[in-house]
C-alpha cells in the first residue's frame, strides 16, 4: 500500500515522463519533474522508462487507472495558468496545501519574487528539502515550507508560526488533496481559508461524492475498489450541485467548476492526442468575497 507521503510523488512522475513527448505534443512542460523525484522514485521511474516506451507507459497507465494520465497533467497546467494570470493581476503570496514535491513554485516565472508556502506532511517535506538542496542548492529565500497535517492540526495557526501574516491576496492551491483528508480536515482547512483576504483565489479538486459513497462508478470500478475500499486513501468527497453553496458558506465565490472533458478541451486537444476521461474529480477555481 502507498504511503499518504509517497503519494505527493505520484503526479511529480507522470510529469517526469510527460518530458519525453515532444514539447508540441506535451501538456505540460517542466525540465524539473525528473530531477527532483526523491532517489528511489527517480530510479524506478527510470527503469520502467527502460523497460517500457513511453507510449507503453501511457497505454499501462490508462488501462490501469483510467483518465489519469490526462487528468493530472490537465489540472497542473490549468492551475499554472490561472496562477499565472492571477499573479499578473492582483495576488502577493501562494500557499501550496499539500504540495507535494510539485515543482510549480520553482518554474513558473511569475513565482520568482512572491513569497511561497508550500505545506505538506512533514515526511514529504522533508524529502522537498533534501531535493531542493540536491537540485537548487537549497530552498529559495521566498519559499517557505511547511510540515503539517491537515487532519489534526490548526492550519492557520502553523502557517502564522511560519510567517504566513494572512494579510495579503492570497492564491491558494489545493490539488489533488481533498479526497485523501477527513471530512473535518476539508471543514478545518476551509475555516482557515474563511479568514482569507478578500480577493484571494482558490484553485482545488475533489472527487465526486457519489464515486466516494459507491453510488455511481463512471467507469473507475478498479479505482473504487483500490482506493476507498482497500486501501482507505480516498475518504472525503462532494457533490458538484453543492460545490457553490459548500464555498458560499466560508466566504468563497465559485468563479470556474469544471470537469475533464472541459480540461482536456483546452490542453489535450492540441496536442492531438487522444486521452481518456476522467469523470470522478472535478477542478474548481474561486475567489474570496
Ligand atoms: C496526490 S498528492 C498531490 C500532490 C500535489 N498537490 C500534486 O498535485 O502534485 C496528495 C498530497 O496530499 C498530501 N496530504 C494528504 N493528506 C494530508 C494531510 N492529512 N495533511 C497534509 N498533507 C496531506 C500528501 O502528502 C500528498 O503530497
Amino acid at each position: 500500500m502507498a504511503t499518504t507521503a509517497s503519494i505527493g510523488y505520484g503526479p511529480t512522475v507522470l510529469v517526469a515522463i510527460e518530458q519525453r513527448f515532444l514539447e508540441s505534443a506535451r501538456i505540460i512542460n517542466d525540465d524539473l519533474a525528473a530531477r527532483i523525484l526523491p532517489f528511489k522514485t527517480r530510479v524506478s521511474t527510470r527503469l520502467w522508462l527502460l523497460l517500457l516506451p513511453r507510449d507503453r507507459m501511457v497505454a499501462l497507465s490508462e488501462k490501469r487507472a483510467p483518465g489519469v494520465w490526462g487528468s493530472i497533467l490537465c489540472r497542473k497546467r490549468h492551475i499554472d495558468d490561472r496562477l499565472a494570470e492571477a499573479v499578473d493581476s492582483q495576488v502577493e503570496t501562494m500557499v501550496n496545501l499539500g504540495c507535494g514535491i510539485d515543482t510549480r513554485t520553482y518554474r513558473l516565472p511569475a513565482l520568482a519574487k512572491l513569497p511561497v508556502f508550500e505545506v505538506d506532511l512533514p515526511e514529504n517535506i522533508d524529502a522537498k528539502r533534501s531535493r531542493l538542496k540536491k537540485v537548487l542548492g537549497g530552498v529559495p529565500a521566498h519559499v517557505t515550507l511547511v510540515p503539517i497535517d491537515f487532519d489534526r492540526e490548526d492550519l492557520g495557526a502553523v502557517l502564522a508560526s511560519h510567517g504566513y501574516a494572512g494579510d495579503t491576496r492570497t492564491f491558494f492551491i489545493w490539488e489533488g488533496v481533498t479526497q485523501y483528508l477527513t471530512e473535518e480536515g476539508v471543514r478545518a482547512t476551509f475555516a482557515f481559508l474563511a479568514s482569507a483576504h478578500a480577493g484571494s483565489r482558490l484553485a482545488f479538486t475533489y472527487i465526486r461524492k457519489d464515486f466516494m459513497d459507491g453510488e455511481a462508478f463512471y467507469g473507475h470500478e478498479y479505482i473504487y475498489k483500490k482506493l476507498v475500499l482497500k486501501e482507505k486513501n480516498w475518504r472525503f468527497g462532494m457533490d458538484p450541485e453543492s460545490v457553490a453553496d459548500f464555498l458560499s458558506g466560508y466566504g468563497w465565490r465559485v468563479l470556474e467548476h469544471l470537469g475533464f472533458d472541459e480540461l482536456a478541451e483546452r490542453y489535450v486537444k492540441p496536442t492531438g492526442r487522444k486521452l481518456l476521461s476522467m469523470p470522478i474529480e472535478r477542478m474548481v477555481y474561486a475567489e474570496k468575497l
